[in-house]
């Protein structure tokens, strides 16, 4: 049977993400769009500013579009609801959507880094989800939140894994490269950005160093305890992209290996997490190891894997971390966010919290 879902924010950058990908999928029905007041009464496709690559989807263009509303999610019997709203307005309404024993699938950084909340980036830590049951003790609610990382980390921490499983990891440094679709639909003014770049992304920083060590940490059947070997220092930046996160990441590998090694521990990372599961926004490969000299380039690898593989290149040896350096870039909407959402509910599906 098709769970029941809802998308709030489905006007922006990543509603729209979440709208393209629930729209035909084989498990889920979208039965409900929500956004603010501003579009309240239009029907999807007159609200909406839409600005992906293929056209609005049949399915959602005539859904009417409500303000958001939470006794309306409970009425039409909502099984998960994706969540692509600020911050701000989540960290209000996602408990008290929780309580109402409905499945919260957010994009919000509120509450992402509370040791009962699990931050899922399926194929590194897909066993954290059932701090679900841990969640539900502590809070008293029947439903559940469950976070999306933020892009940039999802990314990171996606290349990181094989590497942290192999050889360990210690010190990593990642700068990044950062698209203008990652400040929502109207984020940064033209006069800003053209022919330039901003070297500041508010809070950025702060979400890579600590939500990949809690990714990469593990879950005790208490509480998810943060990855203690691990320590992240990270600068953000925004570039002339649209769409794709380019990061340049310098890590420490606590045991010698060769280059090679590496680029085959990477090329076959096939999650033992949610492997044989059959979630079907899995990507068969969810690192694509480019060999050119100069790619990953965002416009010609952003789509890869239907935008849920991440690409790396420009794998070699860093001499100052004993370690490795290497460009990884991957969709900050897709991979990074409304993606990743959708293969969380699928996992919930499958373990049977949805
Ligand atoms: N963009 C990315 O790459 C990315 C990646 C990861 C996570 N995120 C996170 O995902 C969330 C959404 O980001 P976005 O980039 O999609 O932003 P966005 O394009 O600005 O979209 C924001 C959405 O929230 C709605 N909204 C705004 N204020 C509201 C309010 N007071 N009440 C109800 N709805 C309200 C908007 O509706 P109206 O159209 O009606 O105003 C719109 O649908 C944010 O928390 C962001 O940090 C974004």
């Amino acid at each position: 049977m098709k769970r029941r879902v809802a998308v709030l924010g489905a006007t922006g950058i990543v509603g729209q993400r979440f709208v393209q990908f629930l729209a035909d999928h084989p498990w889920f029905e979208l039965e409900l769009v929500m956004a603010s007041e501003r579009s309240a009464g239009k029907i999807y496709a007159q609200a909406v500013t839409w600005v992906l690559e293929k056209p609005i989807p049949k399915k959602a263009y005539e859904l009417k579009l409500y303000p958001i509303d939470i006794d309306l999610v409970a009425k039409e019997k909502i099984d998960i609801v994706f969540t692509a709203l600020p911050a701000d307005v989540a960290k209000e309404l996602e408990p008290q959507l929780a309580k109402k024993g409905i499945i919260v699938v957010s994009n919000a950084s509120s509450m992402r880094l509370e040791s009962d909340v699990p931050l899922l980036n399926p194929e590194v830590n897909a066993d954290h989800v059932d701090a679900i049951e841990v969640q539900r003790r502590n809070r008293g609610w029947s439903g559940a939140i469950v976070k999306v990382p933020n892009c940039t980390t999802a990314i990171a921490t996606l290349s990181l894994k094989p590497l942290v499983d192999v050889f360990g990891v210690g010190k990593v440094i990642v700068s990044t490269m950062q698209a203008l679709s990652g400040a929502g639909l109207t984020g940064v003014p033209s006069m800003f950005i053209l022919d330039n770049l901003i070297p500041y992304i508010e809070g950025e920083e702060e979400k890579v160093e600590n939500e990949s060590r809690k990714i990469l940490g593990i879950f005790n059947g208490n509480n998810i305890e943060f990855n203690k070997e691990i320590s992240v220092t990270a600068s953000c930046h925004r570039v002339m992209v649209l769409e794709g996160h380019t990061e340049a990441i310098f890590a420490e590998l606590k045991s010698k290996t060769s280059m090679d090694e590496i680029i085959k521990v990477m090329e076959e990372f096939k999650s033992n997490k949610i492997k044989n599961m059959g979630l079907p926004t899995a990507p068969e490969k969810p690192i694509v190891v480019r060999r050119e000299i100069d790619r990953p380039q965002p416009r010609l690898d952003r789509l890869e894997g239907n935008g849920m593989s991440i690409v790396v290149g420009r794998v070699r040896e860093d001499k100052t971390l004993n370690g490795v350096k290497y460009v990884v870039l991957g969709h900050n909407t897709i991979r990074g966010a409304a993606g990743t959402g959708v293969l969380i509910a699928e996992l919930l599906v499958k373990k049977g919290y949805a």
